[in-house]
């Protein structure tokens, strides 16, 4: 380990500052593992001389590409598959029954990585719901990570990340060759408005929701901003619209106004209602 306590503290408290992800102590490897080749690629020698640059330094961006560096980005196309067959046998089709009249809908991924998801959600819309075709769909799906919105606005993945999940049907449907690599088509891309947003900050308007997807990333965050960031979707869902988180969180003890549907380990959410 050549990451000084210091450093790390440092570092943490940072990073926690800027986007609330919480590094615990016993997460050195992590921040180790991370900064240093963020460092060389900076050019600096040491995680010491790019943190001397972070105090005294000019603001010229280094301490985004830290935090950057420090989101962990893990994400597959149809992760744990049930939340999409929730949507696709339940969720979608009651929104449509409860939107006839006015034939728009708002969603929002909010830790959209490097795309999957999002892409994953447009091609469940595209594929089994052909009559939203003449609905207005607003579509957005943010991160923090400059260089993952990047990815998604391209929108290219390695055959590696096409085999993780993606059925291949999808695959020639959506999705077109690019060198060794795999694009979605331009149709479906210019279907999703990717944007930058911190959840730790000051959220810019957004309409009213009908569906948020925010799934693995209230995991890395402490239970004060947990509750916060849960009371903010509350105010922005609609009364009748619905919540998805990852598989390994709640709103159990954070946000009590929330009710869990019983849809098998979907991770599926509505306000209470009265
Ligand atoms: C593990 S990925 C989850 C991706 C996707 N939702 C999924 O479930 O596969 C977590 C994402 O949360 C983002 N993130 C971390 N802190 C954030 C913050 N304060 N505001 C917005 N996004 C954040 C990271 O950049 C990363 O892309």
């Amino acid at each position: 380990m050549t990451i000084s306590t210091n450093d790390f503290q440092y570092i943490s408290k940072l990073v926690q500052d800027l986007s609330a992800i919480v590094l615990e102590t016993g997460k050195e490897y992590l921040v180790e593992s991370r900064i240093l080749p963020l460092a060389k690629k900076e050019g600096y020698e040491s995680i010491e001389e790019l943190v001397k640059n972070l105090k005294t330094g000019p603001k010229n961006g280094l301490s985004t590409k830290v935090v950057d560096a420090m989101t962990t980005n893990e994400t597959s196309f149809f992760r744990d598959i049930h939340p999409f067959e929730t949507l696709k046998k339940h969720i979608i089709p009651d929104l449509i029954k409860k939107r006839e009249t006015t034939k728009e809908l708002n969603i929002w991924t909010g830790a959209s990585s490097s795309g999957q998801e999002p892409y994953t959600f447009a091609m469940v819309l595209r594929d089994n719901f052909p009559q939203l075709k003449t609905w207005k769909i607003n579509y957005i799906s943010s991160d923090i990570s400059h260089e993952m919105l990047d990815r998604c606005r391209k929108g290219i993945y390695s055959q590696l990340e096409i085999n993780r999940g993606l059925p291949a049907t999808l695959m020639v449907k959506y999705f077109e060759r690019h060198g060794t690599e795999w694009q979605v088509k331009e149709d479906l891309r210019n279907m999703i408005d990717f944007r930058y947003l911190n959840l730790c900050e000051k959220w810019p308007l957004m309409p009213k929701m009908d569906l948020v997807l925010l799934r693995n990333v209230l995991i890395y965050f402490d239970v004060d901003m947990k509750k916060k960031i849960l009371k903010q979707i509350q105010d922005l869902l609609k009364p009748d619209g619905y919540l998805f988180l990852g598989a390994a969180e709640t709103t159990l003890n954070l946000n009590e106004d929330f009710q869990r549907m019983d849809y098998k380990q979907s991770g599926c959410y509505r306000i209470r209602e009265g």
